[in-house]
């Protein structure tokens, strides 16, 4: 019943059929999208990467290519030859490419067959994506996954071609390695040779790319996996792609420009898109502020409004034990709101489930206020509140009260929630932002000590490089941290639409830096030498003065597809789970495999 391919040359993809054809004779493959009988005439959609064309198939004229047609089913492989001919008027689709041409079949072979798949290739029917992740290789004939592939592959090559047109040296580095600080749990590998002793998989190529730069080979990038063994969501996989470089002799403006003509490079090349450069900038501090997230989305207004001075002799007991405690009160104003009591409270719940204690509320209705809270106020109170947060007709104006950070939590997700909720978002904006001067290090109250905001790699600005060695020479805790927080960072993120999309740094070329630093992070020397004694020590062999960055490949990828989840863009990504369910990773291993690996399961 399956026929040899022999050598049925193939002329053209079906996608790329056209009026040009008219007239000639052509071979196609593909798989059979739809079949129509229509008694005497079959009609097949024949589908391939590039795209659909229609095959007519008469019992009169081609009575085997017929017999043929129809026994074909869904998913079957086969080969047509025939001729190229323009629909008769009115049968034309103009939403195909080639919509205005059929293939009137001679001859039809039968590659496969196929067994009825587990759910149709079209765009229309829901499939859950356990699935769809199953049956990979069916899911990625759709258009839709097809599409996005193609756009990851075109996205790589600009990448490639920008990196060599500036004189980057594509090099890889090792997977099997030792763990590399991202903040991630590693990944480890067990090695036989080595009884007791394991690889890490690497979270970055972070340390390689440093000794490169050690090595003099002065500009590096990689397209390159990364591994981190973390809590998945829709932008996490515990593999994922980074588009890495490091630069030497640079400051942050050198770095920072290039990323920048790379973005604008990729919008313009791949969507069309103008993005404005120089990027705007954001001091960490003050995205924090405004908009309760160090992933500021600017794309909407509902930017937090400071109200701890108006309330700190309020009599209103929530916001007064908050300032007492040495928290804040902070508002946001949903403009012409107009909220119903039911919506307000569904934002309550909304807020609870993330820790708030509560969700004040004020609602400007008819010219008065609506409120449960407003008769706590004094009159000084809400006129000084109502001309703070320019309160109109429409209005609601939603309260936070607690410690700062919860603060800019709750109100920082309330903003998104809100934006989501009542489609605030203009969806042909870009709002590409950096978001600059983080601090260097913050205290972590669960470790009891210092951890870096980026990696304990990244430098301290020059001017803050002596606080550090102050911060040491104090025992008094709280002094520290006052010192310490002080100390900002030459680093720098990168966020588009609320998303960050990479980050990176100048980075600390002198070992007696880089050991203050593990000194303050409470690294002790042997584990400090244990785990990067080869960087500091490559570091003390003529390192010169670098930096650079990581972009987030599929992030920045299924951001500019309009996609919520990198799975999207991944062709054989990993459930929430972290199950590949295609092969069933992780698995089992035989007991020969753990013995040769020196290492017994214990259930
Ligand atoms: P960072 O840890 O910020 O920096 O990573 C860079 C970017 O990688 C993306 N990313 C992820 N994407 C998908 N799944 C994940 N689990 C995941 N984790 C991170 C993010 C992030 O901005 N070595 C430094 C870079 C440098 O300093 O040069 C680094 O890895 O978009
Ligand atoms: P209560 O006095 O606890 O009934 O709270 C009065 C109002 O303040 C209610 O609308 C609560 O939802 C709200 N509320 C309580 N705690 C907080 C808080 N920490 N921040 C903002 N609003 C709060």
């Amino acid at each position: 019943m399956v026929e040899s391919f022999g050598n049925f040359k193939r002329d053209k993809y079906c996608g790329e059929v056209s009026l040009e054809d008219v007239g000639r004779e052509l071979k196609v493959c593909g798989w059979v999208h739809r079949v129509r009988n229509h008694g005497g005439v079959i009609f097949i959609d024949l589908r391939d990467r590039e795209g659909i064309v229609q095959v007519v198939v008469e019992e009169k004229t081609d009575p085997e290519a017929y017999e043929k047609a129809d026994r074909v089913k869904p998913e079957w492989v086969i080969g047509v030859r025939g001729e190229v001919r323009r629909r008769p008027e009115g049968t034309e689709n103009p939403k195909l490419k080639t919509g205005y041409v059929e293939i009137k079949a001679r001859e039809i072979r039968i590659f496969n067959t196929s067994d009825p798949p587990p759910f149709p290739v079209d765009e229309e029917t829901h499939v859950s994506e356990e699935i769809k992740l199953r049956y990979r290789y069916i899911d990625l004939r759709r258009e839709f996954m097809k599409e996005n592939l193609l756009f990851r592959h075109r996205f790589y090559q600009v990448v490639r071609r920008f990196f060599e047109e500036e004189g980057f040296v594509e090099i890889e580095t090792p997977f099997l390695t030792k763990s590399t600080p991202e903040g991630a749990r590693d990944f480890i590998v067990p090695s036989r040779l080595h009884p007791g002793k394991f690889y890490a998989l690497p979270q970055s190529p972070q340390l390689f790319k440093q000794i490169l730069m050690v090595a003099g080979f002065d500009r590096y990038f990689q397209i390159v996996k990364c591994f981190r063994d973390e809590d998945l969501r829709a932008d996490r996989q515990p593999e994922f792609t980074q588009i890495d470089f490091e630069m030497s002799f640079v400051s942050e403006e050198d770095v920072m420009d290039v990323v920048e003509r790379l973005v604008v490079r990729l919008f313009k090349e791949l969507l069309g898109v103008e993005l404005r450069r120089p990027f705007d900038r954001i001091p960490y501090e003050e995205a924090l502020s405004r908009f309760g997230t160090d992933k500021p989305d600017r794309r909407f207004g509902l930017e937090l409004i400071d109200l701890t001075d108006v309330f700190k002799n309020t009599k209103f007991k929530v916001f007064r034990n908050a300032i007492e405690q040495g928290g804040v009160v902070k508002a946001i104003n949903f403009k012409n709101g107009n909220l119903s009591r039911k919506e307000i409270d569904e934002l309550t719940v909304f807020v609870q489930k993330l820790g708030a204690k509560g969700l004040a509320w004020i609602k400007v209705e008819k010219g008065k206020l609506t409120s449960p809270i407003v008769k706590f106020f004094s009159e000084e109170e809400t006129e000084k509140l109502l001309e703070r947060v320019k309160a109109e007709e429409g209005d609601v104006i939603f309260f936070s009260a607690d410690r700062e950070e919860i603060v800019h939590r709750i109100l920082g997700s309330l903003r998104l929630e809100l934006a989501g909720r009542y489609s605030l978002v203009d969806g042909q904006k870009w709002d590409v932002v950096w978001v600059v001067d983080f601090p260097l290090m913050e205290w972590d109250e669960e470790e009891g000590r210092f951890v870096s905001l980026h990696h304990p790699f990244t430098a301290p600005k020059e001017e803050d490089e002596e606080k550090l060695r102050e911060a040491l020479k104090t025992e008094d805790l709280e002094e520290r941290k006052r010192i310490v927080h002080a100390v900002r960072a030459r680093a720098y993120d990168l966020v588009i639409n609320g998303e960050e999309v990479g980050g990176g740094s100048i980075r600390i070329h002198r070992s007696d830096l880089q050991e203050t630093v593990f000194k303050l992070l409470e690294i002790s020397e042997e584990e400090a030498k244990d785990k990067f004694g080869f960087l500091l020590e490559a570091l003390r062999f003529g390192a010169p003065p670098h930096g650079g960055f990581a972009f987030g490949l599929d992030r920045l990828v299924a951001l500019m597809r309009g996609l919520d989840s990198i799975r999207d863009v991944i062709a054989f990504p990993k459930t929430q789970k972290g199950i590949c369910m295609l092969t069933s990773a992780p698995d089992r291993v035989t007991p020969g495999q753990l013995k040769d690996v020196h290492i017994k399961v214990v259930e």
